[in-house]
């Protein structure tokens, strides 16, 4: 093939990128603008401003990305002549030639020559999938290798997709090393990290830290990960107010081994960058084949934290999460799990499920150990056909009967694993994850099939299928209980064996993907022993999370409160059951209360609940449908913060601002308030509502009617007294 020059593709580019501006509307049918001086391009959304500078040798430096026309606020632009690569932080960020920042992409040629030197040779604007993007064109200046970067934009919501096609044009396999998805620069300044995470009954704690010079990750090598969401928020240092200052936020749309850095450069530059970890992996770029890496969104708020979770919750519920699903009401739902766990048997649960739907419940769920085997953990998994003796007529008997019951069927399945005492690992040892001369160790005593093989997945989508054809299941909830060890592939080209953490995502993304094409209807819940793999890679193919298995509501309030900064509650299910997680019990209203700030369902022996407890509950899972509309699809505010004091409210508001939904809960009565005494305050300070109009405002108080204009200036009092209680009050406009 014909090699190009430096100077020959420079002049193709000059020739290629005429200046132009191009003004698109996506679906929201906002403009974006992107312009194309000279030496930028320059996207604006509604309230920011993204630049790509053009540097004298071709390459692409990363321009300003913040406040709308804020790049003189800033200090931009900082690259008044058109500068040379190595003295500037790249869009791009490769291995190559002098290069401060953090690598995105690391390549090595056939010839051993590691170092990339790119140069842009085009651009395109256009629509994809009802949003306006743009395309950088970049090839290298010797070797067979195109690297493209998208940015998709989302302009209401001020949100950036990212994402690298890497081109192997050449006959001669490239390695990648690293292949990240995108890469921002922050304006120079001192800047906290805010993150979501913990562990097992601990997910989403926000954690806040200072960042300094070097790098911070937030990573996970395995495709289960307690320790974060891959969701970020980044803020001037020492700025608190949730509902004001600028944040940045982004999150990685990929299910697995992902990594989210934070790089202060010595002069002070945040550069924030994130992708698929390449940690113990690699990819073979193939002659003629291309490499599209995940999407790694970024975004900016100019309205504080508040601002950041209000683009995120629209964003998935209009453009990331499984339509039609995402716009029709999550119904409520029973789980059996903490009922009956694996001591389960078709009468039994029949006799739930007409418990159930007395209450109001809407679908009705058989969690684990309706399988072949399945009497406790150490066996069943991978023989995915009723247990003959707890279901000796099949399925067929109980979904009839909760269809009867004018409920939905769903069913628990963790189709990734494998127990050692089961029929699949019996005739497919070869199936797991393995690495010879190495003890396969097992965790809840269970080892993971090997998903990067093809075999494995045409499996694993013949079992589902057939389960979901020969049965009418409407839901199925699935679970993944354990973290990945002995990552190997016997057998298999070692080249490609190396292959296997990402290839293991791109078949589990195929199969949810050939199980939501075969079975339309199907709504999945999205479950890691609670929410151990909760990220927008998997929501854009389920529907919605199982929060954590930690059902006790004092934590539930943290964990929800944590959950809500980057993803809708119409997606965080929460059950009200009898677990005293911490050696006790709460009223059954408090746990219902905090648990319909969410998608709510329920999880505890109904069959033993008192006839008060029943009553309550019919109640209140009533109570729950009215509002569902304006919590589920609503937009959210945060109004009183549980890690700063022992109460926690959130409120909801209908995107037409005709209702609203306020939660206020408190676990201890007399801690100290988030202003330091020990503050009583009821009074909370309403958002979002119409200024203007009249709400006719009903508690357990009593109805009364007020300005939105006083209730986001005067506040609300809403009571709360004794330990353990909330509050619920209820806004509907009526002038
Ligand atoms: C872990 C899940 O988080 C629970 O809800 C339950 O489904 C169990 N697995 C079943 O084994």
């Amino acid at each position: 093939m014909k090699i190009l020059n430096v100077a020959t593709l420079i002049m193709l580019q000059v020739a290629v990128l005429v200046p132009a501006i191009a003004v698109f509307a996506g679906e929201s049918g906002e403009a974006v603008s992107f312009s194309r001086d000279p030496d930028r391009w320059t996207i604006n959304t509604r309230s920011t401003t993204h630049q790509i500078v053009l540097g004298r040798d071709g390459d692409l430096a990363a321009g300003y990305f913040g406040p709308l026309s804020g790049t003189r606020v800033f200090g931009y632009p900082e690259y008044d002549n058109p500068p040379v690569i190595g003295t500037i932080h790249r869009e791009i960020p490769y291995r190559g030639g002098f290069m401060e920042d953090d690598p995105l992409l690391e390549v090595v040629f056939a010839d051993g020559v590691r170092e990339l030197e790119l140069v842009c040779t085009g651009h395109e604007t256009g629509e994809l999938d009802g949003c306006p993007y743009l395309r950088l064109d970049m090839k290298d200046t010797h070797y067979p290798f195109n690297v493209s970067e998208y940015i998709r934009v989302i302009p209401e919501l001020d949100i950036y997709e990212k994402w690298l096609v890497l081109s192997n044009t050449g006959a001669e396999d490239i390695l990648l090393e690293n292949a990240g998805s995108g890469s921002v620069q922050l304006p120079a300044g001192a800047y906290d990290l805010i993150q979501f995470g913990g562990g097992w009954g601990r997910e989403f704690l926000r954690q806040r830290t200072r960042l300094t010079i070097g790098t911070k990750t937030l990573s996970a090598r395995t495709m289960k990960s307690y320790e974060h969401l891959p969701f970020f928020l980044v803020r001037p240092m020492g700025d608190n107010d949730e509902m004001s200052g600028p944040v940045w936020f982004g999150a990685i749309a990929w299910s697995g081994n992902y990594s989210l850095d934070f790089y202060i450069s010595p002069n002070n530059r945040l550069q924030i960058k994130g992708g698929i970890n390449f940690w113990d992996t690699h990819w073979n770029l193939k002659a003629g084949e291309s490499f599209t890496t995940p999407k790694m969104v970024f975004g900016y708020s100019d309205n504080g934290p508040g601002g950041a979770s209000l683009r995120m919750h629209r964003y998935m519920l209009d453009y990331v999460l499984p339509q039609p699903n995402a716009s029709i009401p999550s119904k409520v739902l029973y789980n059996s799990w903490y009922a009956t766990t694996f001591n389960i048997n078709e009468k039994q649960q029949i006799v739930l499920a007409r418990q159930a739907a007395r209450l109001g419940v809407e679908l009705f769920v058989v969690d684990d150990a309706w399988f072949r085997g399945r009497n406790d953990d150490r066996g069943g998994l991978g023989d995915w056909e009723p247990d003959p003796v707890k279901f000796p007529r099949g399925l067929g008997p109980l979904i009839k009967e909760v269809k009867s019951l004018g409920m939905d069927f769903g069913i628990w399945v963790e189709p990734e694993m494998v127990n050692a005492n089961s029929d699949l690992y019996r005739s497919h040892p070869e199936w797991v994850l393995q690495t010879q001369h190495r003890r396969a160790h097992e965790h809840r005593n269970q080892l993971i099939l090997n998903m990067a093989r093809d075999d494995v997945k045409e499996f694993t989508i013949a079992w589902l299928d057939r389960l979901l054809s020969e049965n009418e299941i409407d839901f199925i909830k699935w679970d993944m209980n354990r973290s990945v060890s002995e990552a190997g592939w016997p057998g298999e080209n070692p080249a490609t064996a190396r292959e296997l953490r990402i290839r293991y995502v791109q078949n589990l993304r195929e199969v949810f993907a050939a199980i939501r094409g075969r079975h339309p209807g199907i709504t999945i819940e999205n479950c890691a022993g609670g929410g151990g793999r909760v990220n927008i890679g998997l929501l854009e193919l389920t529907d919605q999370v199982w929060t954590s298995d930690n059902t006790d509501p004092g934590d539930r309030m943290h964990i929800q409160y944590g959950y809500s900064h980057a993803l809708p509650a119409k997606t965080m299910v929460n059950w009200v059951t009898d677990e005293e997680w911490h050696n006790k019990t709460t009223p059954l209203k408090f746990r219902f209360q905090v648990a319909m700030a969410g998608n709510l369902g329920i999880g505890g022996d109904i069959t033993s609940w008192s006839e008060e407890d029943k009553a309550l509950a019919s109640e209140m899972v009533a109570l729950y449908k009215d509002l569902r509309p304006t919590i589920q699809f609503g937009d959210q505010y945060r109004l009183r913060d549980p890690f700063e004091e022992s109460r926690m409210a959130v409120q909801f508001v209908s995107r037409d601002r005709k209702s609203s939904v306020l939660f206020t809960f408190q676990t201890l009565e007399t801690l100290p308030g988030a202003d330091g005494g020990y503050s009583l305050s009821d009074r909370l300070v309403l958002q979002g509502l119409d200024p203007d109009a009249v709400y006719r405002v009903k508690t357990d108080q009593g109805v009364s009617k007020a300005r939105g204009e006083f209730l986001m200036a005067g506040g609300l009092s809403l009571p709360l007294r004794g330990n353990y209680s909330g509050a619920i009050a209820v806004l509907e406009m009526v002038e």
